[in-house]
């Protein structure tokens, strides 16, 4: 089946991060974002497009900080309540019941009851016609100890990390399964 080049989103799973930002008056935003990715494997770098129009943007614009949270399985109507479009004066925490926690390095908050923590400071905006691309740094990086070991890495079985997956109809929630293979890989330059 031959698809349309814009159906890219629907051959891959995405992830599903909530990022979390304040304006610089200290108003708390979230909103759902599937385009990020770690940029190389040994790096520290994040890649987040955004379109013109967010509030977080603006606030990332604002304050050079941002966190990705990464919720769970479960945390679906909590997620699509940050993905309404709120006036910037709303504290969208608040909206969508979601308990902040503090983070370390960044004055953005965390959202509690997300399995991972990631938080970024911006290194580069590139802009383009019609959106952004924002290069972060990860500068403080941090996981809920029930899902994460440092001999094994995440327990996602347990974790339930969300991602989504697109169609023509619309989104659906899907999370990732174990295959029972494992890679073994672990070369990079
Ligand atoms: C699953 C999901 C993924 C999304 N990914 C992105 C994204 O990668 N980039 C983007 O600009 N908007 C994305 N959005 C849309 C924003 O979350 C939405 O417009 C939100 O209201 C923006 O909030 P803000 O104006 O407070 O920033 C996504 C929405 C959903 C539901």
């Amino acid at each position: 089946m031959i698809l349309k080049p814009n159906q890219r989103s629907q051959i891959m799973p995405l992830p599903v991060v909530l990022l979390s930002t304040i304006s610089q008056d200290g108003v708390r935003n979230a909103a759902p974002w599937s385009c990020v990715t770690p940029v190389l494997r040994p790096l520290d770098e994040v890649l987040i497009a955004s379109w013109l129009k967010r509030d977080t943007l603006e606030n990332i614009r604002q304050t050079g900080e941002f966190v990705i949270n990464v919720p769970r399985a479960g945390m679906e109507d909590a997620v699509m309540t940050c993905a309404k479009s709120f006036p910037p004066e709303v504290d969208e925490l608040k909206e969508a019941g979601l308990v902040a926690r503090p983070s370390v390095k960044v004055k953005p908050p965390g959202i509690e009851g997300c399995l991972a923590w990631a938080e970024c400071t911006v290194e580069e905006e590139i802009a383009r016609e019609k959106y952004v691309l924002i290069v972060g740094r990860v500068v403080h990086l941090e996981a809920d100890d029930r899902f994460f070991s440092p001999e094994n890495g995440m327990d996602f079985e347990k974790a339930m990390p969300l991602c989504i997956m697109g169609s023509n109809k619309g989104m659906q929630f899907v999370r990732p399964t174990a295959t029972g293979e494992k890679g073994g890989y672990a070369h990079h330059p």
